[in-house]
């Protein structure tokens, strides 16, 4: 079965006809119906935009309806989905997002709006005769969350550290140096001062520490998306490329990929991908032999089978 979404907003868009980006003001699920937001899109299209001329682009309304089980057709289609997502309409990896990076156009990200790259230069030096600075926000296919969806409930100290497609619940507080790529996020009250690659969840009351790294999937050849559940604590500096289950700590500058040896509480060794999921334990290198240890939390450890299904 397939599920449509529908968007109505304004697309910034180059002469020839290239959209730069979408900024979906009203969205839902199911069809285009068109509402009482209409006549703001007819004024905001017709409407004078002062820096539209100098950058090379113009603004037209724009209303789509999309089928979210294909993958995205056109950057219009590509925009709508990272706005769902970062309106909390839907979690991440519940779409389908094959090739959006091949839908999405480069663009510079500017304080005057969007501009072709190969205008950016052009546009840096008339807004500088004209005494002004122009402000380049970055150079990328993905902007910034904060300049199209304000979602209730959030902390970001650093804007630039939110890509446009992040998934924010409410209650979470992202720091100077967390980062939330698309399609990747939180469920619930979190503190991300880490990093939160593409496809990785992070589960209610989860804690991600200054500089820890959670491995994405998009390059370095990974295929297993990573996911944390809930009350976990990734320390400073620490990293995993397995899944936690719930109330996982991981020690502080510890990395724990899927290959790692990891001692378990009876004594055996296993791959950290055997321990991927498991609920309720501490993975710390011990500090005497270096060795990569799991331990149970609670003090019980009734064995990895048992604990693979806890989950
Ligand atoms: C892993 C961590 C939670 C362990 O903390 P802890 O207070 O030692 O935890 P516990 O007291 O439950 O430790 C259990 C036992 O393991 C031992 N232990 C902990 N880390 C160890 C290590 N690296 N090597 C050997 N033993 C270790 C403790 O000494 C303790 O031993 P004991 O039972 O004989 O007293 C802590 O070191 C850590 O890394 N916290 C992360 C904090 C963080 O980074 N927050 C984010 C900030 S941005």
């Amino acid at each position: 079965m397939t599920q449509t979404a529908w968007g109505a907003g304004f697309a910034t868009e180059t002469l020839d006809g290239e959209v730069l980006d979408t900024w979906y003001r009203w969205l839902g699920w199911g069809e285009y119906e068109g509402g009482d937001f209409d006549d703001e899109l007819v004024a905001v299209e017709r409407a004078d935009h002062p820096s539209a001329e100098r950058r090379g682009v113009r603004v037209r309304a724009a209303r789509v309806t999309i089928d979210v089980d294909e993958p995205p057709a056109s950057p219009g289609d590509a925009y709508l989905r990272l706005h769902l997502l970062s309106n909390r309409l839907t979690p991440p990896n519940s779409m389908n997002l094959d090739g959006i990076f091949g839908a999405l156009n480069n663009v510079t990200w500017t304080n005057l709006g969007p501009v072709p790259v190969e205008r950016a230069d052009e546009v840096r030096v008339a807004e500088f005769r004209d005494g002004r600075r122009l402000t380049i926000y970055g150079q990328d296919k993905f902007p910034r969350m904060l300049d199209y969806v304000s979602p209730p409930g959030l902390r970001i100290a650093d804007a630039d550290r939110v890509r446009l497609g992040a998934h924010l619940a409410e209650g979470t507080v992202v720091m100077h140096e967390g980062y939330c790529n698309f399609n990747a996020g939180t469920l619930g009250t979190s503190m991300v001062e880490g990093r939160i690659s593409q496809g990785v969840v992070l589960g209610d009351g989860s804690d991600l520490g200054g500089g820890a790294s959670i491995m994405g999937t998009l390059s370095g050849g990974g295929k297993e998306i990573v996911s944390v559940g809930e009350r976990c604590l990734i320390g400073a500096n620490a990293g995993i490329g397995i899944s936690l289950g719930d109330d996982c700590v991981v020690e502080a500058g510890l990395y724990v990929t899927a290959g790692t040896l990891v001692k378990l509480p009876d004594g055996s060794v296993v791959k950290g991908a055997a321990v991927s999921g498991i609920s309720g334990m501490m993975f710390i290198r011990h500090s005497q032999t270096g060795a990569i240890e799991a331990r149970a939390r609670t003090g019980k450890w009734e064995g990895l089978n048992a604990a693979l299904h806890a989950n």
